[in-house]
């Protein structure tokens, strides 16, 4: 089947500053996919780039089959955006906004009415429709703004940080809500913090850094480049002692932001772990199975790697 999406060796260059560096992926048309990577390492500029606000320097981009140069305003149809800020329109009332960016993609009236009141209807945005837009909750605002997005029916929706800005609990109703769009089938490309999020919405992740993409694949691939089945989390008196005591059992012995943690060859409960280093000084641990955050802080993370 065409790729919904397929870049391929994108370089890109603000000034003399490259921020792109071969930058290559492929969403497959269903498919939701996550693209990490800490702040700065380019992932807004390939967004960007999907959704024609920025140009390419150098390599390919091919929204469902066809060259993205080549599209013209034929690419606006293809592609749905929520930026990392807000496009809405803070003064009108939530059908009001819906129903401006249907004008803008050019739906009939017809269409557009039928449109409105369905995505209305779908994100529960009729129990706010006679409120403004601006005096919105957050999650409120970016569940308008996803319906907006999808206003034109985008055979692709990118989201950029979708639940940034909002609360735990409006962060949870997002997520229920992009699953359910991923479970009808919706192509999704987003960008994401947030490794809970990435592994509960993600069929597929790409980490990047440095303007390209150095690990990718589902989550259990992504797990399975660990070397470890499970993590503690140790404090202790002595780091040095802890850490020799865990390279002497084969454990594997990382640390982050002076955080030390071990990864266990196989899954271990607490009282087997402060027996393995019985004689060392333990002030607390914690142990469980390796996350996605496990295996971004492999792949990404620039620590000393000892083990
Ligand atoms: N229009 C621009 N002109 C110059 N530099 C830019 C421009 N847009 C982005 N940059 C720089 O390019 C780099 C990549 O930015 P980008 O916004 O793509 O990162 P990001 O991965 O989305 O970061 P974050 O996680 O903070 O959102 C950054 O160093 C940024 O300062
Ligand atoms: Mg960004």
């Amino acid at each position: 089947m065409t790729a919904a999406l397929h870049i391929d060796d994108v370089h890109k260059w603000f000034g003399d500053r490259q921020v792109l560096d071969g930058f290559s992926l492929r969403v497959e048309q269903g498919e939701v996919v996550g693209l990490l990577g800490p702040n700065g390492c380019g992932k807004s500029t390939v967004l960007n780039i999907v959704c024609k606000l920025l140009a390419p320097d150098t390599g390919q981009v091919r929204l469902m089959g066809e060259p993205l140069n080549e599209l013209g305003y034929r690419a606006r149809g293809l592609v749905g955006v929520c930026t990392q800020h807000s496009a809405l329109y803070p003064d009108l009332l939530p059908a009001e906004n819906l129903h401006f960016f249907a004008r803008l993609y050019g739906l009939t009236e017809m269409e557009r009415k039928q449109r409105v009141a369905e995505l209305m209807h779908r994100f529960e945005l009729e129990k706010f429709a006679s409120t403004r837009v601006g005096q919105l909750s957050g999650g409120w605002q970016q569940r308008l703004h996803l319906a907006v997005a999808l206003i034109h029916r985008p055979k692709l929706l990118v989201l950029d940080e979708p639940t940034a800005a909002v609360d735990l609990e409006a962060r949870m109703d997002l997520w229920r809500l992009i699953e359910g769009l991923r479970d009808s089938g919706t192509t999704i490309l987003l960008t994401s913090h947030h490794l809970a999020e990435a592994e509960r919405l993600c069929r597929r992740v790409a980490m990047m850094r440095s303007g390209k993409v150095v690990a990718e694949g589902s989550v259990p691939e992504l797990l399975a480049r660990i070397p470890g089945q499970a993590v503690a989390k140790v404090q202790a008196e002595d780091n040095e002692a802890i850490m020799q005591r865990a390279l002497d059992l084969g454990w594997t012995v990382r640390q982050h932001a002076g955080q030390m943690r071990l990864l266990l060859p196989q899954n271990l409960g607490l009282r087997e772990i402060l027996d393995a280093l019985d004689g060392t000084q333990v002030s607390g641990v914690s142990v469980q199975p390796v996350t996605l955050e496990d295996a971004y802080l492999e792949l990404v993370g620039d620590s000393p790697l000892l083990g």
